[in-house]
C-alpha cells in the first residue's frame, strides 16, 4: 500500500523530467559552438534586455562591473580591467556574446572572467555557488538581449 502510493507519487516528476529540453549529466542545457560563438540560443523564450540590464549593473549577481565600465550613468565605480561594454553590441553578435557570458574559456584559458553557465574550473567565485551555474540560461539570454541593445555611437558621459 505505502509502496504504490509512493510510486503514484513520483509519476508527475518523470512525465515532467521526460519533456524538459535536452540537458547534459550536469543538468546544463547542451549547446554548440560554431566558431567564436554560440549562435543558438539557451531557451526558447527570448532573453528580457531590461532584465538584463539589472543583472549586469546588480554588483551582487552580474558583478560586470567590478571589470567593466559601460554606459551606466547611476553606476559610480566602474571596473577598467576590461573592454568598455559601450556599443558592444555593435562589435559583436548575440552569438559571440552568448559564448563570452557561458565560457570565455573557450577563446581565451586563462581569462580571468567567469564562466557564467559552467560548473568546472570556478576557482574565483565563492561557495555559494558551487554545483550550479552563476546564471540561468534564461539569465544567460537576458544578458545577451541586454548587450545586444548597446549600439555604438553611444558616447560617454
Ligand atoms: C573578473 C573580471 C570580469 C568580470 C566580473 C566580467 N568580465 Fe567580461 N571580460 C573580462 C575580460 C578581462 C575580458 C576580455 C577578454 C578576455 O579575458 O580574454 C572580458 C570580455 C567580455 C566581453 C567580450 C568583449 C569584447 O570586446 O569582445 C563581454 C561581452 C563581456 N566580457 C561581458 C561581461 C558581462 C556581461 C559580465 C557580467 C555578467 C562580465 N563580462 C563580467 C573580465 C570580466
Amino acid at each position: 500500500m505505502r509502496r504504490g502510493r509512493r510510486a503514484a507519487h513520483l509519476l508527475p516528476l518523470a512525465l515532467a523530467l521526460a519533456i524538459l529540453p535536452a540537458r547534459a549529466e550536469n543538468g546544463l542545457v547542451t549547446y554548440a559552438i560554431v566558431g567564436d560563438a554560440i549562435p543558438e540560443p539557451l531557451t526558447d523564450a527570448p532573453g528580457d534586455p531590461a532584465r538584463g540590464r539589472a543583472i549586469v549593473a546588480d554588483r551582487t549577481r552580474g558583478l560586470c562591473l567590478l571589470c567593466h565600465a559601460g554606459p551606466f550613468p547611476e553606476e559610480r565605480f566602474q571596473g577598467n580591467l576590461a573592454p568598455d561594454l559601450t556599443g558592444i553590441g555593435t562589435r559583436r553578435s548575440p552569438g559571440q556574446l552568448r559564448l563570452r557570458l557561458v565560457d570565455g574559456r573557450a577563446l581565451n584559458p586563462d581569462t580571468i572572467m567567469p564562466s557564467y553557465y559552467s560548473l568546472s574550473g570556478l576557482a574565483r567565485v565563492g561557495r555559494a555557488w558551487q554545483g550550479r551555474p552563476i546564471l540561468s540560461a534564461g539569465e544567460i539570454e537576458d544578458v545577451v538581449a541586454f548587450l545586444a541593445t548597446l549600439r555604438e555611437p553611444e558616447g560617454r558621459p
